[in-house]
């Protein structure tokens, strides 16, 4: 029985030209959360989106705004994104020195927060903020690019930071995202690890029908 998780499908994936109809396709195939990569062509080598594309699509749908910063010096954006109607804005591990400072920025906007990790850093580099967290954005591929394969070694970092979660008490507390070649076929896999909300994008609008995938997901927990 696979529990119940929350699908943010990624819109890096969608028709730039057309992002007003991919979040109508979320809305209509149920969705939980809207997911927007942020790149900076300096953190990651690619360039997406910024505050204002985030504050025109915020007056098109009252959906949840989950925004994965890839950036260097992610305390100068955060401000940007949440006046631009951010509901969580995840910064990564790996873009800062001064992880703290982060976190506390984005509390003091009232925007929720999450801590993103690539593959390959040690999880020990995240457990001493788990406590301040409202997530925990774990990648299962290099950041920067939709379409890649799911790294197989990202199930079993998800049961650690779940068993370490547990162990803390936490568990109710803060959600494990996954992000990064979830598929249909591996999405049951990852929930079952301990995932709460999975990312997806070439999976949704890679599709013919988008609409009919996002149902498809939240089908497997039944
Ligand atoms: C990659 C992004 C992902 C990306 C996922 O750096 O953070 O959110 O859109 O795309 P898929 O689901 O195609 O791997
Ligand atoms: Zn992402």
């Amino acid at each position: 029985m696979t529990s119940e998780f929350k699908l943010a499908p990624s819109i890096l994936s969608a028709d730039f030209a057309d992002l007003k109809s991919a979040l109508t396709q979320c809305e209509s195939g149920g969705a939980h959360w809207i997911h927007i990569d942020v790149m900076d062509n300096q953190f990651v080598p690619n360039l997406t989106i910024g505050p204002p594309v985030v504050k025109s699509l915020r007056s098109k749908t009252n959906k949840f705004f989950d925004v994965h910063m890839m950036v260097i010096d992610p305390e100068n954006l955060v401000e940007p994104f949440a006046k631009a109607g951010a509901d969580m804005i995840s910064f990564h591990v790996e873009a800062t020195n001064d992880i703290q400072s982060v976190i506390d920025l984005i509390k003091a906007t009232g925007t929720q927060v999450g801590l993103s990790i690539k593959p390959s850093t040690e999880l020990s580099s995240i457990e001493p903020y788990y406590d301040q967290l409202d997530l925990i954005l774990v990648m299962s591929v290099e950041p920067g690019f939709g379409g890649q394969g799911y790294i197989k070694s990202s199930t079993e970092r998800v049961v650690k930071i779940k068993k370490r979660l547990t162990e803390l008490c936490l568990q109710d507390q803060v959600l494990i995202e996954v992000d990064g070649g979830i598929k249909l076929h591996n999405a049951k896999e990852v929930i079952d690890a301990g995932a709460d909300v999975l990312v997806a994008g070439s999976a949704v609008f890679g599709t013919s029908d988008p609409v009919q995938t996002i149902k498809d997901f939240y089908n497997l927990s039944n």
